[in-house]
């Protein structure tokens, strides 16, 4: 049996890798076989372009085209070989952050996105979407608070983050069966009793 792909969306300091560790493990210990990964990265090129995505400043379009390249080799050496072995495969982001940063956040024409979406996707996209939502202040002082340099994205306005935050808000609008909006204002904890609830619902079905 084919495993589900479940994605994790939100802005930066949405709390997404937190709660990617999480849910990786709460599937474990229900026993499913997980492949955690991440975007842009995952495979030892996407690593490499992940690493020039996050420090060298490049077009618009350059971006965008490197996301969907790693996004590509993502998905042919992990996410789908995973998916038809019947792993769960769990990511702290996909194709959904390229509409909302490329798109949304720089300005590049849907309709562009739109064509390399199809071209290395064809159609296919995640089980399920958690989109973790929350103001951008809020999301700012918490990264503040770990003290690490911001990288390339980290270090845009708050107007390119607002733009981030309703595009995935529209997007969660217009595909409410697969994506599903968390409010990550609230605790650690009950973020988590909600995920489990979402989750269960969406996937154990
Ligand atoms: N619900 C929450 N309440 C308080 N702090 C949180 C919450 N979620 C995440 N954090 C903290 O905010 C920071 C950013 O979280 P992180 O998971 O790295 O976000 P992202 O991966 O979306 O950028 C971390 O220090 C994390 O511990
Ligand atoms: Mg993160």
């Amino acid at each position: 049996m084919r495993g589900k792909f479940i994605t994790l969306e939100g802005i930066d300091g949405a709390g997404k890798s937190t709660h990617h560790a999480w849910l990786v493990d709460y599937l474990r210990q229900r026993g499913k076989a997980v492949l955690a990964t991440r975007e842009p990265g995952g495979t030892p090129l996407g690593e490499k372009l992940r690493a020039l995505l996050l420090a060298e400043p490049m077009h618009l379009e350059t971006e965008a085209l490197l996301m969907f390249a790693a996004r590509r080799e993502h998905l042919d050496k992990l996410i789908l070989p995973a998916l038809a072995e019947g792993k769960w495969v769990v990511s702290d982001r996909f194709s959904d952050a390229s509409h909302a940063y490329q798109g949304g956040g720089r300005g590049l024409a849907p309709e562009k996105l739109t064509v390399l979406e199809n071209w290395v996707q064809a159609g296919f996209q995640p089980d399920l979407t958690l989109v973790f939502d929350l103001p951008v202040e809020t999301a700012r002082q918490r990264l503040a608070k770990t003290g690490a340099a911001p990288d390339r994205f980290e270090q845009e306005t708050r107007d390119f983050f607002e733009r981030v935050r309703q595009t995935y808000l529209a997007r969660a609008k217009a595909e409410p069966d697969r994506i599903k909006i968390i409010d990550a204002t609230e605790s650690l904890e009950s973020i988590k009793e909600k995920l489990e609830e979402v989750v269960l619902i969406n996937c154990f079905k």
